[in-house]
């Protein structure tokens, strides 16, 4: 049966060891922040937990962190599987049989209403991340719904969200994203874009948040698919928009026409402050929440974190689709390096057939909107992507620099990308706009000599007896 809300969910986490609570008082302005990084630097994945801060200090709302991404294991419990194959079949299954929404008229999400003035995001612990250097708390977890003024598809999608007031917020909503258009299209007409912010709900839901799908997909229908069952939304109070009925809690309200504010800077998920600039801002009307509701944050900044997990989980599926049944190139591996958030950088495995393919291979992996490989490395099949030494040794020896490293100027660069420009420069500003990339051709092109290792029989019948050795314990 499909998680009900963020609350089952986490009941399940914990029944398997994946959520710890962390009962000492904690300082949401300096601490969780701290916290959730020593969390990345001390547990190794398999290990690591989720965490629930039960007591802010000043605030009677707890905390969740890493629910969705914690590891690549949490993942796998949030979509009920538990291998990475489980997850594809989980995401090909959503995307090949969404499951639409059904409206209900109420759910828990209603439990409080709170209208106009009475509204105070202040009361909810929002943490300060980048401490020092961000300018006040900000919402790394938001489930943004708008929709198309033209079409009417709903879209779900995660843009950082600082707090600039009780009632207000700015937004970071990158120019490729839906729902980037959407303001466009509603600025065009001099018309405001209603919005809702969900915070905490079933993972499902976060997970259509932060991938990209086609925007004539309903992101609901999406979720739906993935969990299997049909996502309940309820109308919101104050917008023509609906939110899921369990929800912890909504925010609902809307970004005036043609309006900007400044926004930033943000310690981003390349690692670096991302820069302040002029954006879009969020007016908030209405909030409603749960009894006892429960706030939810994504662990970003530098990689790895939270962030990197789920974007790249989210991300390789569809890259190798791509790249393997829409391109029918002959591809083993794709893996986006969390170093480079999941995004920048990519390795990709190939049963080369003939030279030229590994150009094929950068050009659609270049040629998708979300800007994928800025550094491209591409190995033979016997080098497996998630081996670090493997690749290194195929980029020490398997390439000559003069014939194998190709440069492609003047395209879409990743406007946070810190190299592009310094951090006075505002985020939309033409010099982030467009970039370069480089692809590394790792793969043998002649016959090569035979590798210097022990025969695979002697290797193996030494493991099957390493006991008899005495070298280990
Ligand atoms: C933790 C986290 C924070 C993110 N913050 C932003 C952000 O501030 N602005 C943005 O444009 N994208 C951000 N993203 C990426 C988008 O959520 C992602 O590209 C998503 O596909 C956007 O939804 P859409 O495709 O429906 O537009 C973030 C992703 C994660 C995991």
């Amino acid at each position: 049966m499909a998680y009900r809300d963020l609350r089952s969910y986490l009941a399940a986490l914990e029944e398997r060891g994946k959520l710890k609570r962390v009962r000492k008082e904690v300082d949401k302005d300096w601490e969780i922040a701290a916290v959730c990084r020593q969390l990345f630097y001390k547990i190794a994945p398999a290990k690591r937990p989720a965490l629930m801060f039960e007591r802010i200090k000043g605030f009677n709302i707890p905390l969740v962190a890493g629910v969705l991404g914690a590891s690549r294991e949490i993942y796998a419990i949030g979509l009920e599987t538990d291998t990475v194959e489980g997850i594809n079949r989980k995401w090909d299954q959503a995307l090949e049989k969404p499951i639409p929404p059904r409206i209900v008229k109420s759910g828990p999400c209603k439990e409080n209403i709170l209208m106009g003035d009475k509204v105070d995001i202040r009361k909810l612990p929002v943490p300060i991340w980048t401490v020092g250097e961000d300018p006040g708390p900000f919402f790394t977890s938001p489930y943004v719904i708008t929709k198309d003024p033209e079409t009417g598809v709903r879209n779900v999608g995660t843009y950082r969200m600082e707090v600039k007031g009780p009632n207000k917020t700015g937004f970071l909503i990158g120019k490729v994203q839906d729902a980037a258009w959407h303001v466009k299209k509603n600025d065009d007409q001099n018309k405001p874009t209603p919005v809702a912010v969900v915070i905490g709900a079933d993972p499902s839901i976060g997970y259509v948040s932060v991938s990209k799908m086609s925007e004539t997909l309903d992101e609901f229908a999406v979720a739906g698919g993935l969990r299997g069952e049909p996502v309940e939304l309820v109308p919101c109070e104050t917008v023509p928009l609906e939110v899921p009925a369990t929800a912890e809690i909504v925010l609902e309200g809307e970004i005036p026409a043609n309006a900007r504010e400044l926004e930033g800077p943000f310690g981003e998920y390349t690692g670096y402050m991302g820069p302040a600039g002029q954006h879009p801002f969020f007016v908030i009307k209405c909030m409603t929440f749960r009894n006892n509701p429960i706030y939810q944050a994504f662990i970003s900044q530098r990689p790895p974190s939270e962030s990197s997990c789920i974007r790249g989980i989210g991300r390789e599926w569809p890259l190798f689709k791509h790249l393997k049944y829409v391109l029918n190139l002959p591809v083993r591996g794709v893996r986006l390096k969390e170093a480079g958030g999941s995004g920048a950088y990519v390795v990709v495995s190939l049963k080369k057939q003939f030279e030229g393919q590994v150009k094929q291979t950068m050009y659609g992996i270049w040629s998708l909107r979300s800007g994928f490989g800025k550094i491209t490395v591409v190995v033979d099949d016997d080098i497996d992507v998630w081996d670090d030494f493997a690749i290194d040794w195929a980029l020490s020896w398997r390439v000559r620099p003069d014939r194998d490293v190709y440069i492609e100027r003047d395209i879409q660069a990743v406007g946070l990308d810190p190299s592009q420009a310094p951090p006075s420069v505002p985020q939309h500003h033409p010099s982030r706009v467009v970039g370069s990339r480089v692809a590394i051709d790792a793969t043998r092109k002649h016959e090569y000599p035979a590798i210097s290792l022990p025969p695979k029989e002697h290797l193996d019948k030494v493991a099957a007896q390493w006991k008899e050795y005495g070298i280990e314990d």
